[in-house]
C-alpha cells in the first residue's frame, strides 16, 4: 500500500492519537493516576467507534510507548492488565463493528499474557472490513527505524534487494506500517507541543492538531472538532 497521505481534505483517511494527559485529568480529581487510564480506556472505546461510523479507514493510537516502562512497576502493570482486559471484554464490540485490530510496536516485550490475548484479538478481527485499528505498544518511532534498518540490511545481506534501489518507498516497506497509508492527521490531547517518539518517518506531511482538552475527556465532539479543522486546512505537501 503506497505511504502518502490521501490527498482529500474532508474526513482523514488515516488518524493517528497521542493520548495523553490520564495522569493530570486523574490528579485533577484527587484520583490515583490509573483512575484516569481508567476512564481514557472509555475514550478509546468511543473514539474507535465514532471513527468508524465517520468512514475514518485507519486509526493508529500511542497506547504505551517504549518510554512508558520507566514508569512505576504498578502503573505499568495496571496499564498492562487494562489492556489485556480491553482486548477481551472488546473484542465482541470489534467483532460488531466490523473493527480490524492491528498492533505496532516492540510486541515481544509485553507481558506473555497480554502478548496472546493481543494475537487472539487480531486474529478473531482479521477478516473485519470497516476501520483498521492499530495499537501502537512498546512502540518507540526511533526503535522502529532501527528495526527498518536492520531489516533493510538483512535484505541487502540475503540478496533480496540492491542497495542502489534504496528509497523513501522501499524504506517504508520495511517499518512496522508497510501496510498502512501515512497519517492524514496527528492529534495530540493536553497541549504538548511534542511528538514524543511516535511514528517519526510517517507523520512527515501529516496535519497537526493539538488540544488541552486531556485524554478522558476526548470523545466523538472533540473528534469531530478535530476533522471540521483539519478539512479546514489546505494541504500542499511542500509544493505551491
Ligand atoms: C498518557 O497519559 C497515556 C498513556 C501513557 C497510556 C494510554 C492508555 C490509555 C488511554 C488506556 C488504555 C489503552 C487502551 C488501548 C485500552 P499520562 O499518564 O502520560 O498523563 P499525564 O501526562 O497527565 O501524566
Amino acid at each position: 500500500m503506497s505511504a502518502q497521505p490521501s490527498t482529500t481534505t474532508s474526513v482523514p483517511r488515516h488518524i493517528a492519537i497521542i493520548m495523553d494527559g490520564n495522569g493530570r485529568w486523574a490528579k485533577e480529581r484527587g484520583l490515583p493516576r490509573t483512575e484516569g487510564h481508567r476512564i481514557g480506556a472509555q475514550s478509546v472505546e468511543e473514539i474507535v467507534e465514532a471513527c468508524g461510523e465517520l468512514g475514518v479507514e485507519f486509526l493508529t493510537l500511542y497506547a504505551f510507548s517504549s518510554e512508558n516502562w520507566k514508569r512505576p512497576k504498578r502503573e505499568v502493570d495496571t496499564l498492562m492488565k487494562l489492556l489485556e482486559h480491553f482486548l477481551k471484554s472488546k473484542t465482541p464490540k470489534m467483532m460488531k463493528q466490523n473493527v480490524r485490530l492491528q498492533a505496532i510496536g516492540r510486541l515481544h516485550d509485553l507481558p506473555q499474557s497480554c502478548q496472546d490475548r493481543l494475537h487472539k484479538s487480531i486474529e478473531q478481527t482479521s477478516q473485519n472490513t470497516g476501520l483498521t485499528l492499530i495499537l501502537a505498544l512498546s512502540y518507540g518511532g526511533r526503535e522502529e527505524i532501527i528495526d527498518g534498518i536492520k531489516s533493510l540490511v538483512e535484505s541487502v545481506e540475503k540478496g533480496h534487494l540492491d542497495s542502489g534501489m534504496i528509497n523513501g518507498d522501499v524504506f517504508s516497506k520495511h517499518l512496522y506500517t508497510r501496510y498502512y497509508p501515512d497519517p492524514d492527521l496527528m492529534i495530540r490531547t493536553s497541549g504538548e507541543m511534542r511528538l514524543s517518539n511516535f511514528l517519526l518517518w510517517q507523520l512527515s506531511y501529516a496535519e497537526f492538531y493539538i488540544t488541552e482538552v486531556l485524554w478522558p475527556d476526548f470523545r466523538k465532539p472533540q473528534l469531530i472538532e478535530a476533522i471540521r479543522v483539519y478539512a479546514e486546512r489546505e494541504r500542499r505537501f511542500g509544493g505551491v
